[in-house]
């Protein structure tokens, strides 16, 4: 596969994409109007709040999302798109060494400074700030589901688990709403060396940020309201079943639906999208596509109806879905 047979809009030599070794997302910070209420919904959602005077909290790897309240007159609390929203996303790489080569790339244009933690500080081209660290994620050691298929018994003598809520594992992927989704791919794919890995023609770009690993990273999607902003946060779950159980249970304390529960075409995950108080969807997601550089990439029509392979909640009808997502140019993923 090449970078160009996949891509119009986004061309680029195939063959000299960079890798910075980057690991996937490590924290994301949003500034809301009501921290409270944020905060709420994130011990809801599954995460472990973090001690100390910030509002932070984690998921099981130590990912970590964290709310400040909005403040225009701080950029470190001025959401993207809104009075309420994303303002920064920090990339993980595999070790130190590679700080310095992407704090040298992207100084070639734009600031890029390391500070005293070695935390690189920067900004991507549709103004989210971006930082790198080296990871720090680590993710605690846990039973995987088994599964008794026919003829492939692998949960012998146990019950299955049951699952009274969602504990996310780590974060999947970050979902951006955007004018011109190949033109915003541009800046990762070619400064980041961020890989294609499907796209809605150039309307939605999953993008991950290594050659191997997470089918996406990053979402890049044209929305149906103008403008950037955050669209969905996505959390690894360990299997279908804390999707749904875990679902129901955030249901039950009273949070609203977006879509699902369903599984993607795109993806294969499967989902459950909230709505988030501060704006957009936090998704579970399970048993999404893992790839490798021999990963064949495909160009998917941007209809409703590839959204999902089935879904509950919202019903297909005529080849596209009943719904809040058919009210969107690209639907989520
Ligand atoms: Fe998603």
């Amino acid at each position: 596969m090449t970078i160009e047979s996949i891509g119009t809009a986004v061309t680029f030599t195939n063959g000299l994409q960079k890798d910075f070794g980057l690991t996937g997302i490590e924290h994301v910070l949003f500034a809301v109007e009501d921290i409270a209420t944020a905060a709420a919904y994130a011990g809801d959602w599954g995460l472990t709040r973090l001690p100390g005077d910030g509002v932070v909290f984690a998921s099981a790897d130590g990912c970590q999302v964290e709310f400040v309240e909005t403040d225009l007159a701080d950029p470190r609390r001025t959401p993207v798109g809104g009075s309420s929203g994303l303002v920064q996303v920090t990339w993980g790489t595999k070790d130190a060494s590679f700080i310095p080569a992407i704090a040298a790339e992207l100084g070639e244009d734009r600031q890029a400074v390391t500070d005293d933690a070695g935390v690189l500080h920067s900004k991507d081209d549709l103004g989210f700030l971006i930082a790198f660290r080296p990871t720090t994620r680590s993710l605690p050691a846990y039973d995987p589901t088994r599964y008794n298929a026919p003829g492939f018994p692998e949960r012998i003598d146990r019950r299955a688990v049951k699952y009274d809520r969602a504990e996310p594992r780590e974060i999947s992927h970050l979902a951006i709403g955007v004018d011109d989704a190949a033109e915003a791919a541009r800046f990762y794919v070619e400064r980041l060396g961020f890989r294609i890995s499907d796209r809605y023609a150039n309307r939605g770009l999953f993008l991950r940020c290594s050659p191997a690993g997470n089918h996406h990273n990053l979402f890049l999607m044209n929305a149906a309201k103008p403008g950037t902003r955050f669209n969905h946060l996505s959390f690894k779950v360990r299997d279908i079943h804390e999707t749904v159980l875990g679902g129901q249970a955030f249901e039950t304390k009273g949070w609203t639906t977006f879509a699902g529960p369903g599984r993607h075409e795109v993806s294969s995950a499967c989902f459950w999208y909230f709505l988030t108080p501060f704006g957009g969807s936090f998704e579970y997601a399970a048993d999404e596509d893992m790839v490798t550089e021999e990963w064949v990439a495909e160009d998917f029509a941007a209809t409703a109806h590839i959204f999902s392979q089935w879904t509950f909640g919202l019903e297909k009808s005529d080849g596209t879905l009943k719904g809040p997502i058919s009210n969107s140019k690209e639907g989520n993923a």
